[in-house]
Parts: C-alpha cells; structure tokens; sequence
C-alpha cells in the first residue's frame, strides 16, 4: 500500500449519522470522536507522517450554541484523554485556525497538550480548528504586509516559499491525499493554497462509519492515482 507522507480528512457525516437513528446529533459527534481516535492510531501504524483533520470550521460558529458548546465539550475531553497515549506513540500535536475565537478552556488544553507533545516526531497530527483557508489566507497576507511597512520584508521578496512559510501550515508539507466522508464533493474553504496539487478521494460513508478498512480503501486508490504535477505522463515515467 502506498503511504500518503500526509493525509488531509474533512471528517463530515456526524449530524446525518445521528439524524438517519433518530438520535441527536451531538451523539453523532460522539462517535466521530471514537473514528477519530482509531484513524488517528491506524495512520500511526501505517507511518503516515502527517494527518490534518477538519475538526472545526470557521463557519461552524453559527450552528446552534448547544452543538457548539458540546463540540468544544468533545474536544476538551479528548485532549485530555488522548494525552498518554499519544506521547506512548511518539504523536506531536498542532493546531491550525483562529484559535483566539476558542473557549479559553480549550485553548489551555490544547496550549499544554501542543507543549507537551512537541517533542514527539513519529507523526504530527493537526488539528484544524475555528479554521477557513480565506481566513488562512487573509491573515497571512495581512501579515506580510505589516512586515513590509515595517520594512522587514520587500514585496518583490514575496514569493510561493514565502508566503507557504508565512500560513498556519508553514512546518507541513503539502496533502498529498485528501479524503472528504459522506458524499458531499467540496473543499468547504479547507487547505485552498496546500492542495493545489493533491489527490482527492471522496466516499459516500459518513464519519462515524468511516472505518480502518475505509481508510485502506481510500489508500489503495490513492495508490493507482499517477501524479504528475503539471508534468506529462511520459516525464513522470522517465522520473522513476
Ligand atoms: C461534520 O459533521 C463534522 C464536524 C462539524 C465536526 C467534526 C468533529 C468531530 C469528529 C468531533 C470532534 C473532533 C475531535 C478532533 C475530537 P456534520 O455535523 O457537519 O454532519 P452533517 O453534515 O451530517 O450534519
């Protein structure tokens, strides 16, 4: 099986897992936590060396106050048990996203579980959180500019590196895969600029569904997809 270096999920389907049981949705959420915490151990195994999760988007701050308050609950709560475990498998933990917007709570777990695990370099797991890629965007430009008027940085300085260096993503590389759960086929403002050049794989099955074999599935296509980054087939070939 060929391994993504890293792997980008936009984890959708919870709410329509819950509504399609006549359950609420925040238990929909409660078993996206459980798929999160065995894809997040079986990337481990398989040595993906980046996995980026779409835990949070800007946007959601308009769902109801509940859902957003029991969402923050959720990933309060998993940070808090997840800790031992990912220091026993060597997971540094990241976060990307306007974090200033989080409840300050979380923002203090996820401040010490970030400190706590930075030393870790089995796998950087990344979590997207009160994240839009134009806000991603708009922010880093903003602060380019600033360099700029503070003379720190010349505008004909500015260039992809540059400004890749300057995201909320500035340690990763690029996704290579991209998977989106539940059969809806969007971005959703995720990575705009990062995934100008991955491969994107879509499935019908909703979140809390999403199994390891899922997830080999996702990996075996991955696997027969030939990227050739503007090049032709041929110069790929002749590259190997
Ligand atoms: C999409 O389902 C999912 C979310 C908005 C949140 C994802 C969150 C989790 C899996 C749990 C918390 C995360 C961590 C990392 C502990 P949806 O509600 O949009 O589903 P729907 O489209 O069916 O309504």
């Amino acid at each position: 099986m060929r391994i993504p270096c890293h792997l980008a999920i936009i984890m959708d389907g919870n709410g329509r897992w819950a509504e399609k049981r006549r359950l609420p949705r925040i238990l929909g959420h409660r078993r996206g936590v459980e798929t999160v915490q065995e894809i997040v151990r079986e990337c481990r195994a398989l040595g993906v060396r980046y996995l980026t999760l779409y835990a949070f988007s800007s946007e959601n701050w308009r769902r109801p106050e509940d859902e957003v308050s029991a969402l923050m609950g959720l990933l309060g709560n998993y940070l808090r048990s997840e800790l031992t475990s990912m220091l026993e498998q060597g997971i540094r933990l990241k976060v990307i996203g306007e974090t200033t917007r989080l409840p300050g709570e979380v923002r203090q777990v996820l401040e010490e579980t970030v400190a706590r695990t930075a030393g870790n370099r089995e796998m950087t797991l990344t979590l997207a959180l009160s994240y839009g890629a134009r806000n991603e965007l708009v922010r880093t430009a903003r602060r380019l500019a600033e360099a700029a008027l503070a003379g720190r940085l010349a505008p004909e300085a500015i260039d992809d590196q540059t400004f890749t260096e300057a995201l909320d993503t500035a340690e990763l590389p690029d996704p290579d895969l991209l998977v989106r759960t539940s059969g809806e086929m969007r971005i959703s403002n995720f990575l705009l600029w990062q995934l100008a050049y991955t491969e994107l794989y879509f499935t019908d099955v909703l979140w809390p569904d999403f199994s390891r074999q899922e997830l080999h599935q996702a990996l075996l296509e991955f696997g027969r997809r030939q990227r050739r980054f503007g090049l032709t087939g041929a110069q790929v070939e002749e590259s190997h």
